[in-house]
């Protein structure tokens, strides 16, 4: 655990900003470049896991898109390996614990299924699609960070039984994350961003805080919510829309529908 005015290499800690079970994330100055930045420092030891922080940079590396948190440098610094990030104001889940317009929650909606979207389209299942990993910049821009999970869509794929219980498919709590696991937990994710509720299973429609959601969103978002909320994965949307404008109405959904062609992916 590293201190407040500590230096490591040439960042200088600011302060600590979360400590989860394998990394701290710190805000930091970059004595070169003058800037301020995120860091995360695994915590060190042992070093077991350091494949998956190289995986988690490696991944967020090959994406570039507005809505995806961006690595700035990743390197070995004084016996730690050091993620430095662009830094954000907070995350999707302290400010979903204030009040968001609909016009806003509309909005970060709309970001958050274009960077999820974008990894899809990239061959990436998330798998742990959750508040917390969505981070805000100024000017209300989200971008969706935490690749340590990710998996390349492999028929390989190996079980993986990680991601946060509360938003996690049904399938890949069984150990068999696919796409559409990204979109039942994104579908959690807008659920409460609307309803201010968080769905529970078994997930029967109409579910808690309904009412609010149906007046806050035009049907045709609601429903589109509960297609991403199936418990069966093949009920669900294979990809999440690409949305480009999401503030003016609902586009999320006229885009969806335009979209569609018979037999292809829903
Ligand atoms: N670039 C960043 N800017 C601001 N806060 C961040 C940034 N990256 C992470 N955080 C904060 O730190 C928390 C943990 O970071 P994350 O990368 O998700 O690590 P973990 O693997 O421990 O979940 C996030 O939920 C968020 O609150
Ligand atoms: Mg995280």
């Amino acid at each position: 655990m590293l201190r407040a005015r500590q230096k490591i290499g040439k960042y200088r800690i600011l302060g600590r900003i979360a400590s989860g079970p394998l990394a701290d994330v710190y805000r930091a100055f970059d004595s070169i470049h003058k800037t301020r930045v995120a860091l995360k420092i695994p915590k060190s030891g042992d070093h077991t896991g350091e494949d998956e922080f190289l995986h988690e940079v490696q991944v967020a590396t090959k994406l570039k898109h507005p809505n995806i948190l961006s690595v700035i440098n990743a390197s070995y610094i004084d016996d730690h390996f050091v993620i430095a990030m662009e830094l954000g104001e907070e995350s999707l889940a302290d400010r979903i614990e204030r009040r968001i317009s609909s016009a806003r929650a509309l909005d970060l909606a709309g970001q958050a299924l274009a960077s999820l979207a974008y990894a899809h389209e990239n061959k990436i299942i998330h798998c742990d699609i959750k508040p917390e990993n969505f981070i805000l910049f100024p000017g209300n821009r989200l971008k969706l960070a935490d690749f340590g999970f990710a998996k390349l869509s492999l028929h390989t794929l190996k079980a993986s039984g990680s991601g946060t219980i509360d938003y996690i498919a049904p399938e890949q709590a069984m150990g068999r994350p696919k796409f559409q696991s990204d979109v039942f937990s994104i579908g959690l994710v807008l659920y409460r961003l609307f309803s201010g509720t968080l769905p529970e299973w078994p997930f029967d429609w109409p579910m808690a805080g309904h009412d609010k959601l149906v007046s806050r969103v035009r049907p045709e978002l609601a429903l589109m919510l509960k297609k991403a909320i199936q418990l069966d994965p093949a009920k669900r949307y294979r990809m999440p829309y690409r949305c480009s404008q999401p503030a003016r109405g609902c586009k999320v959904v006229r885009d969806a529908r335009k979209n569609r062609k018979p037999g292809g992916h829903t």
